[in-house]
């Protein structure tokens, strides 16, 4: 059951907000890559679902959707620090354009561990990182994303597919509970 009031909210960034850095990011990305290369989108379950699919929407190559499952929260507010691999099922990714989608980097942990294992498997042709939201105050791996929406503090924020306890990725906005 969720311990928390929804109206205990801070909101953060508002949906409009948000509707409006995703259409500035996939028009970087849209120009980066351009119309006709071939891009292999890989959204990074669960937190990233909603970002992933709003972006997807917005790009205007040619794109492939695949998902990955991987867990290094458990349930609590802080990184566990090592990362655990659920589903990384993904076709041949050789000499494919492959955008990594995440909701948000934290300590860094899961974005190096999944570059490692994409790189030292897949061999793709380019391999870029996009994320929502980038605590780069939170780092402990020297990892950056190529693009990222919003450099927020270190704070532990919910909603737009970020969860506490499982509950709240739903919320159209992104917001934090102030203690
Ligand atoms: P990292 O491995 O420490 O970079 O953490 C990455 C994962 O932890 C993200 O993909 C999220 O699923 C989760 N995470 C990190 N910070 C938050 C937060 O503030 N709220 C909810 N989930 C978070
Ligand atoms: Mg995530």
């Amino acid at each position: 059951m969720l311990d928390k009031k929804v109206e205990d909210l801070k909101v953060l960034f508002t949906k409009e907000q948000i509707e409006n850095k995703n259409i500035e990011l996939a028009s970087k990305i849209n120009e980066d890559f351009g119309p006709n290369e071939e891009l292999v989108v890989i959204c990074v379950l669960k937190g990233s679902t909603i970002f992933c699919c709003d972006l997807a929407k917005l790009l205007n190559m040619p794109v492939q959707m695949e998902f990955i499952r991987v867990s290094s929260y458990g349930n609590a507010q802080t990184s566990s620090g090592h990362v655990q691999a659920i589903d990384l099922t993904l076709p041949n990714l050789e000499n494919k354009n492959v955008l990594i989608v995440e909701d948000i980097i934290d300590t860094g942990c899961t974005m190096e561990f999944l570059i490692n294992i994409l790189c030292r498997t897949h061999k793709p042709k380019n391999l870029k990182v996009v994320t929502f939201l980038n605590k780069k105050m939170a780092r402990k791996v020297d990892i950056e994303p190529d693009y990222y929406g919003f450099e927020i503090d270190d704070k532990f924020v919910v909603g737009y597919g970020l969860d506490y306890e499982g509950y709240l990725r739903n919320l159209p906005y992104i917001g934090y509970f102030e203690n």
